[in-house]
């Protein structure tokens, strides 16, 4: 507003929430100038109690992040495979809301961290949200949800001090070697992105696709960034947390905020249903990636991020991802972590914004929700007089049952036991992460990762743990790797 404007602006007068005109903004009601405050102020009361309950909980994990609004468009016939309504076909646009996080990090921490990217998508389809909830990394910590929240713990404070703890890291990791696969992607240089624009995202998870036909297909999905990757070092990322704890939230604002709208090309891996079967590991694995020589990309469309959020709490704090949101021709797989994510994600979100999150205008789905849900808090979308349970004889809602089966696959049950995956014939924890090492990853990589771990080991984790580190990690993963950082730590010297 220039000052003309401003001399003219009549602004609208401040109101109590129930609307009704209060008469100050700047003073409360006192018994004469210097007090006492009075009971009767309600305006100072209202504004005080509101004002203390302006937090939800936060996520459990991946609470820092930021994100924004765009659409995804089909550039490839896909429908061999899915018959997802969303990528029937080619030139097809459906609008989009992602959010990426760092892990551990509380809200206000550095955005630059060594730390897994969060990489979630939710789809405002015809058949309703559709949620891919990833991360900028194609494998997980663990395999089994059991050992999730484990996992999650050794990544955050400590119970007596608060303090992080890189102790707590290692022992967890090197007790758990399914670990090492994602540690060695962690340690190396795409443990510090140099932006969200600048990093993929996967859905590292295996999942169903079902076409129209009935068949089924396993399938991971691979978004891959048309910026190109760019990462920064170690010492880079750790300079960025002195100048901007914020850089990666802000870069995406700026980015979109000048028109410069950052984009991924989806491209999916796809395992015709039988041969999982027979395939030399188990593809349900999510601390493996299928080699691309096995299954290579295959291309499906574009996602482009054009529109930043006009309130970040509303938006990006409230919006809840789900991955049991699926959508017909979408389903879940064998790998148990998918099945232990479908109930966290719906759980999690209840106790963050209430049972009647998905009423929130971010979480809302496109199309019309018909169920007997009713009543609780916050609901402000009713049925009205409708039936309120099923059957029925007053025409609600009934499923269409011969149209929309559940996706699912022929279970071959054993026993009721808690076990590992079956073993197959290479599953190991680390032939992956000692290729990538090796055949992947050029030199400079190389001497980086080596350089990351022996800094993150040098910092309070005990000589046991390093050595063990040493010993059933990294000398397991590739030998002159440990032989190296065994070396850089000092441990040679001490075995001899
Ligand atoms: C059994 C294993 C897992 C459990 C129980 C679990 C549980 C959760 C929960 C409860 C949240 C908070 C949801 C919310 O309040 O909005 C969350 C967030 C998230 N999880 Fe997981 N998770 C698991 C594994 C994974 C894996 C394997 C990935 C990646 C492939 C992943 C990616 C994410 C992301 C990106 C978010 C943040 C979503 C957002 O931006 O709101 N999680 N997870």
């Amino acid at each position: 507003m220039n000052e003309e404007q401003q001399a003219s602006y009549q602004p609208p007068s401040t109101t109590r929430d129930a609307g009704t005109p209060v008469s100050s903004d700047e003073y409360s009601l006192t018994a004469g100038p210097g007090g006492p405050n009075l009971l009767q102020d309600t305006y100072l009361i209202d504004k005080l109690a509101h004002f203390v309950r302006e937090r939800v909980p936060d996520r459990v994990y991946h609470v820092k992040g930021g994100g924004a609004f765009g659409y995804f468009e089909v550039t490839d016939d896909v429908t061999p495979w899915t018959k997802a309504a969303f990528l029937s076909q080619v030139g097809k646009r459906t609008p989009l809301i992602a959010r990426f996080s760092t892990v551990a990090g509380e809200e206000g921490y550095a955005d630059t961290d060594r730390d897994v990217r969060g990489f979630a998508v939710k789809f405002y389809t015809e058949d309703g949200n559709y949620d891919m909830v990833g991360n900028n990394t194609p494998v997980f910590f663990v395999r089994d949800p059991m050992k999730f929240p484990d996992f999650i713990h050794s990544q955050e404070r400590l119970p007596d001090s608060g303090l992080r703890s890189n102790n707590m890291q290692w022992d967890f990791w090197t007790l758990s070697p399914e670990s090492a696969h994602q540690v060695t992607v962690l340690m190396s240089d795409r443990g510090t992105p140099r932006s969200w624009r600048h990093m993929h995202g996967f859905s590292s998870d295996t999942y169903l696709w079902e076409n129209a036909a009935g068949e089924k297909f396993w399938v991971k999905y691979h978004f891959r960034t048309e910026q190109g990757i760019q990462n920064m070092t170690d010492a880079e990322a750790r300079a960025m947390r002195a100048e901007d704890l914020d850089y990666h939230r802000r870069d995406l604002w700026n980015a979109i905020a000048r028109g410069d709208q950052p984009s991924w090309r989806l491209e999916m891996q796809i395992m015709p249903f039988a041969e999982a079967a027979s395939y030399r590991f188990n593809p349900f694995d999510v601390t493996k990636v299928w080699p691309h020589r096995d299954y290579p990309l295959i291309p499906v469309g574009r996602m482009v991020l054009d529109r930043n959020p006009e309130n970040f709490f509303a938006q990006i704090m409230q919006v809840g991802f789900d991955v049991a949101n699926m959508v017909p021709g979408i389903g879940p797989s064998p790998d148990k972590m998918v099945l232990g994510r479908m109930f966290a994600y719906g759980d999690s979100n209840r106790y963050r914004t209430g049972p009647n999150y998905e009423q929130l205008p971010v979480n809302q789905p496109a199309g019309e929700v018909h169920n007997y849900n009713k009543d609780g808090p916050m609901r402000f979308r009713h049925h009205g007089n409708q039936p309120v349970y099923a059957p029925n004889s007053y025409g609600g809602p009934r499923a269409a049952s011969q149209r929309y089966r559940d996706a699912g696959w022929l279970v071959e049950a054993g026993e009721i036991a808690r076990t590992a995956y079956e073993a197959h014939r290479d599953d190991d924890d680390f032939s992956q992460p000692g290729t990538l090492y090796r055949q992947v990853m050029t030199q400079t990589d190389r001497d980086h990762l080596a350089g990351n771990i022996v800094w993150h080991l040098s910092q309070g984790v005990e000589r046991f743990i390093q050595e063990r580190a040493v010993r059933d990690y990294w000398a397991k993963v590739d030998p002159d790797l440990g032989t190296r950082i065994a070396h850089d730590l000092g441990l040679l010297a001490q075995a001899r």
